[in-house]
């Protein structure tokens, strides 16, 4: 027998330092002053190129980004280092990925009035993983007292809707009765935070969700009326960061082979088409038209990307209720973009209302959730 599947929860862990634009931006042009300095000559008989610097203005109009969080700001904005200090930790204690988690799944149970033995899943699911094993899943089981079974996946910036998709799916089936999905997502790890290019993109953050039957949830929450899910090779985004990196890895120059990289213009010109088509055929195979949905909460790249991706579907330039933007405050907080704009704006909807969650990011992946207003 089939089960009907709600969300009834969500959760939201923020770290506590905001990076500004203005911040930022110092710390980069602080470091392009000082490399020009030190490869004057070089620079001046063509050996080297000169580094240009970042601005204020550009991030904001090509992005929409004004502010992000972070784990760690001293690190990242000192000029000579321009990386985050996390201290190791012992193998005994709580990994600092557990900790975020734990912090958004208490408020996601809390919301859905839950407790965690309640839970018989739990599903980390981001773009990076504090280590290889065991898995962050099994960790965060134990801290909080959850049975049943917890496992780590990895789809990019589609990893919550994955996730919540697989989640899904176990419950519908009656496999499982309530899962909790949730997504530590520390990518200022990932941030090569010396490329002009990239630099301003992301911000750290935690989503949690509580998926459950409907016949044991105790708040009203949103019932999934389905899930699609899209992925198609490309190398535009890409992090070779991975477990034969000692064997591979000859000098420091490497290192940036193993942060976040992207050909940003041709993302924006692939990316954006197929999230579209995604969309209208998900709604299709469903019998629902783009207005039947009074809420699309997307995945949280870019103003413009967002905004083209809204017209092209609507017909017309997004309204915030239509299609809310936290990038302003957040930045892209890879899987987790879609998940912060649904936790921080959906309380206005009415039963009935039909809601869409749709994320999108390296692979290509797209992954899409319907949700219904109970
Ligand atoms: N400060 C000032 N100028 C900058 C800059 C910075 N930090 N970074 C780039 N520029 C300059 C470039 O040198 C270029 O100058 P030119 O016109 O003189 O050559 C100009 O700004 C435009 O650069 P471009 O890279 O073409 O910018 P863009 O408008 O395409 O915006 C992105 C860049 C990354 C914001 C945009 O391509 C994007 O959002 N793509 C999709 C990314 C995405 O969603 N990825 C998914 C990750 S999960």
């Amino acid at each position: 027998m089939i089960a009907e599947v709600v969300i009834t929860g969500t959760g939201l862990y923020v770290p506590p330092y905001g990076i500004s634009n203005d911040e930022l931006v110092q710390s980069f042009n602080t470091y392009v002053d000082t490399y020009n300095n030190e490869h004057k000559l070089a620079i001046s008989n063509g050996e080297k190129a000169a580094l240009e610097y970042s601005s204020v203005n550009f991030i904001e109009k090509a992005s929409g980004i004004l502010n992000r969080y972070v784990v760690d700001k001293k690190g990242i904005l000192d000029p000579k280092r321009m990386r985050p200090y996390i201290q190791a930790r012992c193998d005994d204690e709580p990994s600092l990925q557990c900790e975020m988690a734990c912090q958004a799944i208490h408020q996601a149970l809390d919301y859905a009035q839950k407790t965690p033995q309640e839970v018989d899943g739990i599903i980390v699911s981001c773009v990076n993983m504090q280590r290889a094993y065991p898995g962050m899943a099994m960790e965060i089981q134990n801290v909080l007292g959850i049975q049943g079974f917890g496992y780590d996946m990895n789809v990019a910036c589609s990893s919550t809707t994955f996730a919540l998709a697989n989640a899904y799916a176990a419950i519908v089936a009656n496999q499982n009765k309530c899962i909790v999905v949730v997504n530590p997502e520390i990518t200022s790890g990932h941030v090569n935070f010396r490329d002009r290019d990239s630099h301003f993109i992301f911000g750290d953050i935690c989503t949690a969700t509580v998926i459950e039957n409907a016949q044991l949830a105790k708040s009203s929450g949103f019932e999934i009326l389905s899930s699609k899910l899209t992925t198609r090779f490309s190398n535009n985004i890409r992090n070779n960061s991975g477990f034969l990196n000692h064997a591979e890895i000859e000098d420091e120059k490497s290192i940036p082979r193993f942060c976040f990289t992207q050909n940003g213009r041709k993302v924006f010109k692939e990316v954006v088409p197929m999230v579209e088509e995604h969309i209208l055929m998900h709604l299709q195979s469903l019998g629902l038209k783009c207005d039947d949905i009074s809420r699309y909460w997307l995945h949280q790249a870019n103003i413009n990307m967002n905004e083209l991706i809204m017209k092209k579907i609507l017909g017309h330039n997004p309204t915030p209720q239509e299609a809310p933007i936290i990038l302003q405050e957040y930045a892209n907080t890879a899987s987790c973009g879609s998940l912060v704009a649904f936790h921080l704006h959906h309380q206005d909807l009415k039963p009935g209302n039909l809601g869409l969650i749709c994320s999108f990011g390296a692979g290509y992946s797209i992954g899409s959730i319907v949700i219904k207003k109970r």
